[in-house]
């Protein structure tokens, strides 16, 4: 079993690529470290994360990035025990999805075409990783 929690956010400031790519060398480094696993999808001043592994790791290491200046107002779309990790193999998978290139996943428009797409999956765990698993890696 592992413990998965997705969270959505708003950045405080608009993040350009250097800042992401700092932001991500550091979590990929601490993620590692932590056992942990996960995806961060980032859109126009919009974050969602998954994070997965084992769960008092996950929720402390949600304690601190919920602190994080970087962003605000985040909200918890879901959290518990699964039988298996959508990332096993990523210790953050990143897709900026302001790209033109990622917009044109699969699936992607007709899940993620509406501006308030975060709030969206409030009441929908299933959507959410629905469209979360758009970013598996092929097997
Ligand atoms: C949207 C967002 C996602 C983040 N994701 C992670 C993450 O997956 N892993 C991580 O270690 N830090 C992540 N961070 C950074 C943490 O908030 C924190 O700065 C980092 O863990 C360093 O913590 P430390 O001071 O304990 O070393 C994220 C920050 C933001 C704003």
């Amino acid at each position: 079993m592992v413990y998965r929690m997705v969270y959505v956010s708003a950045a405080t400031a608009p993040l350009d690529a250097d800042a992401l790519l700092a932001l991500l060398t550091r979590a990929r480094e601490k993620n590692q470290r932590l056992g942990i696993s996960g995806l961060l999808l980032y859109r126009d001043g919009d974050f969602i994360q998954l994070l997965e592994g084992e769960r008092e790791a996950v929720r402390g290491l949600f304690h601190t990035i919920e602190r994080d200046p970087r962003h605000t107002r985040t909200l918890v779309l879901l959290e518990g025990e699964a039988e298996q990790r959508l990332f096993p193999d990523w210790s953050m998978g990143f897709r900026n999805l302001s790209d033109p290139a990622v917009r044109a996943t699969p699936g992607f428009s007709h899940l993620m075409n509406t501006p308030s797409w975060p709030t969206a999956f409030q009441h929908d765990p299933d959507g959410c990783l629905a469209l979360l698993a758009l970013f598996q890696p092929p097997v």
